[in-house]
């Protein structure tokens, strides 16, 4: 087989992974539209690589133009996602025996593997199949996360919808401890997304530009906590302004590398499931300064929030789920479609393939220069850089209740054909 040569007609397997965002069904629909148009049928996995390797597929032909297209503005996973991380060849044949079984079995000739670092790793797992296992198999990675954190890309899909939520959410609040910090909240704290980079929290400096404005101190994972600086910055605030917005990552860690707030458990890529950093700064800031505080951890709400997404980021994952399927038609293999900023101001943007094996595993964080010397906002540079990030609305249609018209798919489930896999 040669590297770019086509493989004869069969069908395009795409599948969803780790968490989700709310542009990511944006993507779906740019690979299902562009594959329609070329005459390709696409499943879709069922929660990611898990439906996979349990043959649970779905058939994404009986779904109509208009639910597809509504993919666009309608938030979460559609065909559900997982956290799974399959293991070396070595290690474990058995199930990358199973996924060329289950691509045979269907005639898949194309997966799209929609994901962040570590489903990077697992496409180019995937993409090297092909050539150990005697099957025509060829494999793009799809960027996302809202993390921001994939190697090459200029920016990955889901952050600026997550970095506009968390920038107006900033501001909206920090509105609110304004009216009433005379006599009753003087801090706020705003704990957001990001584990071990600070693109999220660093989004939240676009709210307001100076020394007064909101947010006031942004606690970075690149940045160790220094509880006596904190501090000291929190009460110099609030006897200047009168009131302080604090936006900490979730990632934040001590001296000792340890996060503020670990939750305990973790998830298949060994990654600590993180929450409850804002109430950990709470608490410190009401026994040393003893200031009233509210602390907030939209969690969830921040990467689900389709109504404020960003129209940047929502033509971003559009697109590159269309170009995945140019990709793939034109007989690449192991490769993703990132973004490549060309211009600042103007924003202009276009995409380019880029090698997985340059993206797996990797993780980009907030590099120095982004990041005010005493540590705690951003720089000019990361100004230029996250701006246009959260251009541009791109509300869902309304119903008359006067909620989202978000679309659920029948997500018809393709004949299985084989006997059931059993995990070792
Ligand atoms: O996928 C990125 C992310 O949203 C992180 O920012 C967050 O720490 C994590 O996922 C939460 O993962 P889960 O939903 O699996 O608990």
């Amino acid at each position: 087989m040669k590297p770019n040569s086509r493989p004869s007609a069969g069908r395009l397997l795409y599948a969803q992974s780790g968490g989700v965002t709310a542009v990511i069904n944006a993507t779906a629909a740019g690979v299902i539209e562009a594959a329609r148009a070329r005459g390709v049928p696409v499943y879709a996995a069922r929660s990611g690589i898990l439906g996979a390797l349990h043959e649970e597929l779905i058939d994404t032909g009986k779904e109509s133009k208009a639910a597809i297209a509504a993919l666009r503005h309608t938030p979460g996973g559609a065909f559900g996602s997982c956290r799974y991380k399959l293991k070396s060849l070595e290690a474990h044949r058995a199930e990358y025996e199973r996924l060329i079984e289950v691509f045979r079995a269907h005639q898949i000739r194309w997966f799209l593997y929609n994901g962040g670092n570590d489903s990077a790793d697992t496409a180019l797992k995937i993409s090297q199949l092909g050539k150990s296992m005697g099957y025509d198999i060829r494999c793009i990675g799809v960027p996302k996360t809202v993390d921001n954190d994939l190697a090459v890309t200029d920016c990955c899909p889901g952050f600026g919808s997550v970095a506009k939520y968390t920038a107006v959410s900033t501001l909206e609040a920090s509105l609110d401890v304004a009216s009433m910090a005379e006599t009753s909240t003087k801090v706020f704290i705003l704990e957001v997304m990001g584990r071990h980079a600070g693109w999220i929290a660093a989004a939240a400096g676009l709210a307001g530009e100076g020394a007064d404005a909101a947010p006031h101190l942004i606690l970075f994972p690149e940045r160790v906590f220094d509880e006596a600086a904190f501090l000291a910055k929190v009460k110099a605030t609030v006897e200047r302004v009168g009131w302080c917005t604090v936006v900490a990552s979730e990632g934040v860690r001590d001296r000792d590398g340890r996060f503020l707030a670990e939750a305990g458990t973790r998830d298949a890529f060994g990654h600590a499931q993180l929450g409850g950093v804002a109430p950990v700064l709470a608490a410190l800031v009401k026994q040393k300064l003893g200031y009233k505080y509210h602390w907030a951890l939209p969690d969830y709400l921040q990467r689900s929030a389709r109504h404020l997404a960003s129209r940047t980021d929502a033509d971003q994952a559009y697109a590159v789920g269309q170009a995945a399927v140019k990709y793939a038609l034109a007989g690449m293999n192991a490769v993703m479609p990132v973004i490549v900023r060309t211009a600042d101001a103007p924003y202009r943007w276009k995409i380019e393939p880029a090698r997985l094996d340059k993206i797996a595993n990797r993780e980009k964080k907030m590099p120095k220069h982004f990041i005010s010397r005493d540590g705690f906002a951003i720089t000019a540079a990361a100004r230029r850089y996250l701006a246009p990030l959260i251009r541009g609305e791109a509300a869902p249609p309304y119903d008359k209740h006067g909620l989202p018209n978000y679309v659920q798919l029948k997500n018809v489930a393709v004949t299985q054909q084989l006997a059931s896999f059993q995990e070792s």
